[in-house]
């Protein structure tokens, strides 16, 4: 039996912005399998971010539980939050988040020295290799493309071998060819390695591909739908 590796009960975030107590997650349940490949979707501001936030143990929760890899991270302050996620969660944004001065490579190795975990060239080599990257390893971002950017990103998220990968609308910069192209990469990765993802998108003929849907509104889930396609 698969395990769960995150568990969400009245999930609760809330923003205090002025006078107004904006409730971006309100009391969501969900539990997420070791495997799953869930795409989030919902209009702006539905919540997506700041459900993947929590989950990614970036931001601190207002109430209800969450656990993540079995361990209860309501409680465990913000400041704490950093050491929970270091190596154990691979992030991905819309905007790439590269280092403009170091090649694809650097970037990997940078973040790969802050997670504290050995650096292997020839892994990372192929590492490459797989996000269909090899031939570009000594590049600067500005040399590559926004679909080229991503896979360093993929590669960077994947090299500190995390339980699980999180994904914030990380085509929302590409066109649909390479949009596509980035989609298959993380279709193969939950496949081939069985590893977990969790993918925000507003793009729904990719979040179609994910084996689950999680449609978003005002910070509840409004619906749960197994991809047809799988
Ligand atoms: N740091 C913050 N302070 C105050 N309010 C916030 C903050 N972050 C998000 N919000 C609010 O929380 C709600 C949910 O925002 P969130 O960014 O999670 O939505 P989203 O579904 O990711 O939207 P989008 O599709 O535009 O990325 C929105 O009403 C937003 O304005
Ligand atoms: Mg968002």
């Amino acid at each position: 039996m698969k395990n769960t590796i995150i568990k969400a009960a009245e999930l609760t975030k809330v923003y205090i912005r002025g006078t107004e107590e904006v409730y971006a997650v309100n009391g969501i349940n969900l539990d997420i399998t070791d495997g799953d490949f869930i795409a989030l979707m919902g209009p702006s501001g539905s919540g997506k971010t700041t459900l993947l936030d929590l989950i990614g143990c970036l931001d601190s929760i207002s109430s209800g539980s969450l656990e993540v890899f079995g361990k209860d991270v309501s409680r465990v302050k913000e400041s704490k939050l950093v050491g929970l996620r270091r190596g154990h969660i691979g992030f991905i944004f819309q905007d790439f988040l590269l280092i403009p001065s170091l090649t694809a490579i650097e970037n990997v190795e940078l973040s790969l020295y802050f997670a504290r975990k050995p650096q292997d060239r020839k892994k990372l080599v192929q590492l490459f290799e797989k996000v269909g990257l090899g031939h570009r390893i000594n590049h600067l971002p500005k040399e590559m493309s926004g679909g080229e950017r991503q896979r360093v990103a993929i590669a960077r998220a994947l090299a500190v071998s995390p339980k699980f990968l999180i994904a914030d609308e990380p085509t929302g910069n590409l066109d649909t060819k390479s949009s596509q192209e980035i989609f298959d990469i993380f279709k193969n990765i939950n496949k081939s390695e069985g590893l977990t993802i969790i993918l925000a998108t507003h793009n729904p003929k990719l979040g179609s591909q994910a084996d689950h849907i999680i449609y978003l509104k005002d910070g509840k889930v409004v619906s749960k739908e197994e991809s047809s396609l799988y």
